[in-house]
């Protein structure tokens, strides 16, 4: 393999003196297009086009990635960490502009070890949230972990940005979860929660992943299931008064007994009630009943089954998968994928939702996914942890547009669809959530060697609140001042006057 440039040729030569060679794929392994494509998930970057890393290191050991970051810092090449590589703009393993950078890839860092006793486990950023949830199922089936739908996105990336999910009514995102973590900072030193400081354990814990070094690891406090649980999914058509029945959900999902979850995929002319009830069919009929008349819900639409049985059933909808599938790590590249965000504080009117539902009509049409907060999610500060949307929020909606081949009909769909939403959603700014990455919020400027706090702001403000900002950029500024990770959306530096 011939590096492209002297600075590359240094940075191998530094970095197979502590990293075994088999572990270290260029462009001229016969394995790199697999092993980078191993875990990408949205084909969009995965093409001729895309600015590719001079090498990806699958680190087996933290000494791998210490070595990676101590080389990457003494010859100016930038690194990358890849944990699911579920990132929605691919910022784990490719760069918008052409650079010169390596992957770090952490999947083989993916040991679970749970403490029954103490409600506690570590767990390897490499992990995907499906192993997670099967580990600690299996040391004891009435413990589970508050985490994202899919089992396949990576914990590493996933709990960097935050983390929701179905159980965080009741129990927070996955980040107001997390007890301790250990990082390997821009000086390749590792450190543990007391090593790193609170402002810095703060930071990683929902200010994003990529900005403030590499976490290697987590440790979780797990939470207290029933044996059983209650899946239902409801459909209503707009005939069968899906508007009116969203129009009620605003507000009633958040104020529901922190236990039931309701939230809905709006798709075609349809809206889907996906929920998970930490409880049984008896418990929960009457709340249903009595809260949610509108959906009909009865005894026949009740799924009972265990926690980690709902995790797989809630993605998949199926019930007859064994539960050994949340542990599946392959991707499939057929569906390219754009996603975006927004947060709603008030009830969007029902007039306005029947403007909204025709733009689910036709074939370029995607989908949204309403999560709704309130319960302990909006109990927690806004500046607890960097996610800020929490006590005014009603719910979070991704847009989702999805394509094979050609993209430019359902591209065109999400922009539209995103600009008329505009006029219903959280302004000033338009909040967005981390985990959802959009590159077309903002992307970093780099001014004199560092990515320019204004830059920063343009799409910080929406994923962070201003306050939680410049907490974010102020403990860059102290960890890493020279910017060493840096990537389209990383927290610029700031240094205070002194
Ligand atoms: P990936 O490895 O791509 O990393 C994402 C970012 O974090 C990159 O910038 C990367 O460099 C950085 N990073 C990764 N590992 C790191 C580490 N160890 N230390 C420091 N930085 C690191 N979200 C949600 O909250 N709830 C949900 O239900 C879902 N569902 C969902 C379904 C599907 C199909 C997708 C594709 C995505 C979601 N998400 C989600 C979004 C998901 O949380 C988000 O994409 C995560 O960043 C994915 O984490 P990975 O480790 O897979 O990403």
């Amino acid at each position: 393999p011939t590096p492209s440039s002297a600075a590359a040729a240094d940075f191998l030569r530094c970095l197979s003196a502590s990293v075994p060679s088999q572990l270290v794929f260029t462009p001229g392994s016969p394995s790199f297009t697999s092993v980078l494509a191993s875990s990408v998930r949205n084909p969009r970057f995965l093409t001729l086009g895309t600015v590719r890393p001079l090498c990806v290191v699958a680190a087996a050991n933290a000494s791998h990635v210490q070595a990676a970051v101590l080389c990457g810092r003494r010859h100016g090449v930038r690194l990358r960490v890849r944990s699911g590589g579920h990132d929605y703009e691919g910022l784990s393993y490719r760069s918008v502009r052409p650079e010169e950078f390596a992957v770090v890839d952490l999947a083989g860092l993916r040991d679970v070890r749970v403490d029954r006793a103490a409600a506690a486990a570590w767990v390897g950023s490499g992990a995907t949230v499906g192993e997670l949830y099967y580990a600690v199922a299996a040391a004891d089936p009435q413990l589970a972990f508050p985490a994202g739908v899919c089992p396949i996105i990576g914990v590493g990336g996933h709990f960097s940005g935050g983390g929701i999910g179905m159980m965080m009514r009741k129990h927070g995102l996955s980040v107001d979860n997390v007890l301790d973590a250990t990082l390997v900072d821009a000086s390749g030193r590792m450190l543990d929660r007391k090593a790193m400081g609170e402002d810095l354990f703060w930071a990683i814990r929902g200010g994003g992943g990529g900005s403030f070094g590499v976490v290697l690891s987590w440790k979780v406090r797990l939470v207290r299931v029933p044996p059983r649980v209650t899946a239902f999914t409801i459909q209503k058509t707009v005939a069968q008064g899906a508007i009116d029945a969203v129009t009620k959900w605003q507000t009633l999902a958040p104020a529901l007994p922190e236990e039931l979850t309701i939230r809905v995929i709006i798709q075609n002319q349809q809206a889907r009630f996906q929920s998970l009830y930490l409880g049984t069919c008896d418990q929960l009929l009457p709340v249903m009943s009595s809260r949610f008349p509108e959906l009909g819900m009865s005894r026949a639409d009740c799924r009972e089954m265990s926690w980690l049985q709902s995790a797989l059933y809630i993605n998949t909808g199926s019930t007859g998968q064994p539960l050994e599938a949340l542990l599946n790590r392959t991707t499939s590249l057929s569906t390219f994928t754009k996603n975006k965000s927004d947060y709603v504080k008030q009830a969007i009117t029902r007039e306005s939702w029947q403007k909204i539902f025709p733009w689910f009509n036709g074939p370029s049409a995607g989908l949204i996914i309403l999560e709704p907060h309130g319960g302990q999610v909006s109990r927690i500060a806004d500046g607890d942890t960097p996610y800020p949307h929490r006590s005014s929020v009603l719910y979070n909606i991704q847009h989702i547009a999805f394509w094979s081949g050609d993209g430019t009909a359902a591209t065109t769909w999400i922009n539209g669809f995103y600009s008329f939403m505009g006029q219903f959603v959280t302004k000033d700014p338009r909040a967005a959530y981390v985990n959802y990455r959009d590159l077309d919020i903002g992307q970093n400027a780099v001014v004199g060697g560092v990515t320019s706090y204004d830059s920063g702001r343009v799409w910080g403000e929406k994923y962070f609140g201003a306050a939680n900002l410049k907490r974010l950029a102020i403990t860059k500024g102290k960890t890493d001042p020279g910017d060493y990770f840096r990537n389209e959306q990383s927290v610029p530096p700031l240094v205070p006057n002194k």
